[in-house]
């Protein structure tokens, strides 16, 4: 049920042969090859099922050395290779298209991780729906329970000492109701509560999955524009769909998400090119977080100029000159075949 349509395979890449896979079992061991239909056939699907590729070979490294040996070796023989670490995408942007070489990055990726535990510090205000995942998940409490309100937010602050942050918080949630920007408003006791209030907020992607069909985009908008996208769609859609609305406010970042009982072209012509046309007339940006990916290769230009997209793929060329690494993702393919890549 893929979203995308497909490109066309570039046939300037090398099919993987008997000697590639020796080759690769020496520097690596047997344990690091995998050939196994089970085991690819996962890292062949991304989690939500939308995008499928072929690969026949994943190759796990351990070492830094390693990595670059693969790479020399695919770079010489023009096999096109994607990296791959929790297979979480939303964009189709870990799995490969057509035959590439999987690439296990997880046990590599572990500072980089790091890393990105410390960003999630500064991107700490969101808001959500809390009904949709309360429907669909098992074994949460609505926080508010008194009554059903259209805006939830949730915030969360680090400070060094905990009274302190406590009491800040406490202040603001009633000047916020005495000043009517909030109606209600609860404040975590305890570490437990804490990550049940984000229980809520990190189960939306799971509960719309569970809900059916989902359409997902990932869009940078100025927060006071953000909700009027939300009803323009909704008048569009009707009752043929649901659209679900979070994010992270923090960075202006909206995740619409269009939830319906299955894939329908009828209804995805309504949405797209809408949304992007909509997005880049107010500035925003049509790939907030998530990545381009395969699903918005060639949807790049609503948020950059051609000039921009050039400057892209010539930096591309210039550290991956055969275009081995992860294509058909990011960049129109037009682009790429253009400047050579
Ligand atoms: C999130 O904020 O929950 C993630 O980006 C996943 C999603 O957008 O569904
Ligand atoms: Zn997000």
């Amino acid at each position: 049920a893929s979203m995308t349509s497909k490109p066309v395979r570039n046939q300037s890449f090398a099919m993987i042969n008997c000697d590639d896979i020796s080759y690769f079992k020496k520097i690596l061991g047997e344990r690091g090859v995998v050939l196994e239909e089970e085991k690819l056939d996962d890292a062949n699907t991304d989690w939500m099922r939308k995008f499928k590729g072929s690969s026949k070979l994943m190759l796990q490294p351990r070492s830094t050395q390693e990595v670059s040996q693969i790479l020399d070796y695919c770079n010489s023989r023009r096999l096109a290779v994607v990296p791959q670490g929790g297979n979480t995408g939303l964009v189709g942007g870990s799995v490969p298209v057509f035959d590439e070489v999987l690439k296990e990055a997880a046990k590599l990726g572990e500072m980089s991780q790091l890393m990105l535990g410390a960003c999630a510090l500064f991107d700490t205000v969101h808001f959500m729906e809390v009904f949709l995942v309360l429907k669909h998940l098992d074994g949460l409490r609505d926080p508010l329970p008194s009554a059903k309100h259209n805006f939830y937010i949730l915030i969360e602050t680090t400070g060094s000492m905990e009274s302190h942050d406590k009491e800040k918080l406490e202040s603001f949630l009633l000047q916020s109701m005495e000043n009517g920007l909030l109606n209600d408003g609860v404040l975590a006791q305890d570490v437990n509560q804490a990550s049940s209030f984000w229980r809520i907020r990190e189960g939306i992607p799971e509960a719309l999955m569970k809900a059916g069909a989902v359409y997902k985009y990932d869009l940078s908008l100025p927060p006071e524009k953000m909700y009027n996208l939300v009803e323009e769609m909704r008048e569009r859609l009707g009752t043929a769909a649901n659209v679900v609305a979070y994010g992270h406010l923090g960075d202006g970042n909206l995740h619409l998400n269009i939830s319906t009982r299955q894939y329908n072209d009828s209804i995805l012509s309504k949405i797209e090119p809408f949304v992007y046309e909509w997005t880049s007339e107010q500035r925003g940006s049509i790939s907030a977080e998530h990545g381009l990916g395969l699903m918005k290769a060639n949807k790049i230009h609503y948020s950059k100029s051609a000039e921009t997209v050039q400057l892209m793929a010539a930096i591309k060329k210039l550290l991956d000159p055969n275009g081995i690494l992860n294509p058909y993702k990011v960049l129109p393919t037009s682009i790429l075949s253009q400047s050579g890549v």
